[in-house]
């Protein structure tokens, strides 16, 4: 095993909260969470405190690049294990060689040398038999319902033959700036129309054989498996919070039935072929007519609902009026289970998993067959999250089978991560740490609190036991193929100041570029993000001990604080802002990022995570002008690779009218789209 010695801490700056992402998409995407205060008011501890503890305990280094305040904190690299056995082909995207992408700030998908790619679905194409063709000039909120939805996210494939599947996708937000040519639609039109194209889309697509990589959508009028998901969408609440008082509502007496599902993010599908979606900033989606309600002030405080939401769907659906009910925001911010197999099954809102910002989820089965559940809460500042079913997963195949993994998320433990910086600096690990457990289905560890008052106010109850605050935590999920678990932290702008650094979320400072080539600057906090890997006490799942390590400091390389787990800098491709994350059948760690602080348009990079290769970040894939880049995912048999291409051209003073993108080019205004890249 190589140990990597060095890792540098930056001083302590400060400045602006946005990072390099459009205003606008800070408005719509997550009502400029950066502008408030931080809903997490604790003195929990920080990346800060844990430098300082391992500070006492490293050496600090003495001179060099990284003088003032650099820490040296151990880092594993490499290993010798050799590779998973997976079948070996020149399109196989976990062996096939390719030239990285460079950056760049193309209106375009870029991918590398020998591949292809080409969009499947995007915004306004039909979904559902007998919906209008796209007409930018001619949307209705019946059309909207049937039409592929707006702003693309988590991309899931649900295999249903060799040759077919069914494409499961969220509809994070709507930008009525974008979407609307000025002057044609009023404005509670528009609402309806946004609101219908949120949700989720389940598409089913073909490819003309198993060697291909190229998947198609099916004509709409040839399956009957394709559905909408809306916010009007009847789902429900199930778990040891449903039916409490605080769910119930004027339309829905039992707080068991709630219509629709907002702000869907990540997500993951479950080993028995259901997929899971994280309502994210749900709180943006509230406004009121009067006073708040005095009870609720401390969640709402928590959960950042002010009733100054910018949407003013209350103007068409009072339940969006806290003043009126001030119990809807409490039905979201949850996981929500959706079967794609069954287009009429109605979607279940897991109160076990804890209400917060979700991000997504996946689960990861353990040999005894019980299942964790990996989720983030994506907010400054905020905790990682664990669930652990008391139930085994059948995996026998059957119908009955399937019934019972569907209620495996009912009942068990949620638990909060606590991550403490004492590695030995032997390289082995950076830290410690403990899976604090919240409540089980029927008892609540948090003193003072009901297992449904911890259920409803996960942020609230989690606050009590002590978790790290991290820097945004964003997709976590397990690898398949060394079981260790990747956290994409993506970025906290206000890490040394608002936040203390620990040493899980070490800078105070990193260095950005304002475009391609030009200098690179120092900037306040965390500008460019980590990914973290944990390993469970004895690669188990349903451990409640683990220890990780940071295995990258995203940025560019020439930036001193970066680092890859070791892997020669000069190698590497520049990353910024990883947000979420697969893996391919090797076990290759891929990214997509959110908000590139280095210059260029975001993209998807791949990333062994063991071998002499361990670290060698390499660009895969770049999206167009404006855009994030969501999803990924690499099927399976490794010959696809999908992405969703979320927000093109949200720029700063886009309009329709005036785009920052045309992508994919068919218009004058730009569509949210999925695409699948491959080696032809
Ligand atoms: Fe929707 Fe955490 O990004
Ligand atoms: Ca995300
Ligand atoms: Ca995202």
């Amino acid at each position: 095993m190589t140990v990597t010695p060095e890792r540098p801490l930056l001083p302590l700056v400060g400045s602006g909260p946005h990072g390099s992402r459009s205003a606008m998409t800070c408005r719509y995407r997550c009502a400029n969470a950066c502008d408030h205060p931080e809903p997490n008011p604790t003195d929990n501890e920080t990346m800060r405190d844990l430098v300082e503890g391992a500070i006492a305990r490293r050496s600090v280094l003495k001179g060099g690049a990284f003088a003032a305040g650099a820490l040296v904190v151990g880092g594993v690299t490499g290993g010798t294990a050799p590779a998973a056995a997976a079948p070996s082909s020149r399109g196989n995207l976990g062996t096939a060689p390719f030239a990285p992408v460079r950056p760049n700030v193309r209106d375009a998908v870029t991918v590398p040398r020998g591949f292809e790619h080409r969009v499947v679905i995007g915004w306004g194409d039909p979904v559902l038999s007998g919906a209008p063709a796209f007409d930018v000039h001619n949307q209705t909120p019946d059309a909207a319902a049937a039409q592929f939805g707006y702003n693309c996210d988590y991309v899931g494939l649900v295999p249903l033959s060799r040759r077919s599947a069914l494409l499961v996708v969220n509809h994070e937000y709507t930008n009525e700036e974008l979407m609307f040519p000025s002057g044609e639609y009023d404005s509670a039109t528009m609402k309806k129309i946004a609101m219908a194209s949120h949700g989720m889309s389940v598409v089913k697509v073909r490819r003309s054989s198993p060697d291909t990589g190229l998947w198609r959508r099916v004509a709409p009028a040839r399956t009957t498996y394709n559905r909408r998901i809306t916010a009007h969408t009847r789902m429900r609440l199930d778990g040891p919070a449903a039916g409490h008082r605080r769910l119930r509502t004027s339309a829905d007496g039992t707080g068991t039935i709630v219509r629709g599902t907002l702000n869907n993010c990540a997500g993951g599908m479950t080993p028995w072929g259901t997929i899971l979606s994280g309502e994210e900033n749900f709180n943006q989606y509230f406004d009121r007519s009067g006073e708040l309600d005095s009870r609720y002030a401390e969640s709402y405080a928590r959960y950042g609902i002010t009733g100054e939401g910018s949407r003013g769907w209350s103007e068409v659906d009072r339940r969006f009026d806290l003043s009126k009910e001030p119990h809807e925001p409490f039905r979201f911010g949850w996981i929500v289970e959706v079967d794609p197999t069954a287009p009429r099954s109605v979607p279940r809102k897991h109160t076990m998993l804890g209400r917060f910002k979700h991000e997504g989820a996946n689960v990861k089965v353990a040999r005894n067959g019980r299942v964790a559940v990996y989720m983030g809460d994506d907010e400054r500042g905020d905790y990682i999250y664990k669930f652990v079913s008391r139930d085994k997963m059948d995996r026998s195949g059957t119908r009955k089978a399937r019934r019972h993994n569907k209620t495996l998320l009912q009942h068990g433990v949620l638990y909060v991560a606590r991550l403490k910086g004492d590695g030995l600096g032997d390289g082995r690990y950076d830290g410690t740490g403990r899976w604090i457990p919240l409540t089980s289905h029927s008892r609540s560890f948090v003193p003072g609190m009901t297992v449904a008052d911890v259920l409803i106010d996960t942020r609230l109850a989690a606050d009590k036991v002590g978790p790290t605050r991290m820097d945004r935590p964003e997709d976590i999920e397990a690898n398949p193929v060394n079981g260790k678990v990747y956290c994409a932290l993506t970025n906290n702008s206000k890490r040394g100041s608002t936040f203390r650094a620990n040493e899980a979320n070490p800078l105070t400072e990193s260095m950005v570029r304002e475009e391609i080539g030009a200098p690179l600057i120092p900037a306040s906090g965390n500008r460019n993000g980590y990914v973290l890997e944990i390993t469970e006490h004895d690669d188990r799942p349903t451990a409640l001990r683990f220890t990780w390590n940071l295995m990258l400091v995203c940025g560019d390389p020439e930036a001193p604080e970066t680092y890859f787990a070791g892997y020669p800098k000069e190698k590497v491709s520049p990353i910024s802002c990883p947000d979420n994350l697969t893996f391919d059948p090797r076990g290759n760690l891929w990214i997509s990022t959110d908000g590139n602080a280095l210059g260029s348009n975001d993209g998807v990079f791949k990333v062994p995570v063991r071998g002499p290769e361990r670290g060698h970040v390499k660009q895969f894939l770049t999206v167009p002008r404006g855009a994030e880049a969501c999803g990924p995912l690499i099927t399976a048999d490794g010959l696809s690779a999908w992405v969703a291409v979320q927000h093109p051209g949200e720029m700063d003073g886009a309009t329709f009218e005036s785009p920052g993108s045309t992508w994919p080019h068919g218009h004058s205004f730009p569509r949210p789209s999925v695409v699948v890249a491959y080696r032809p």
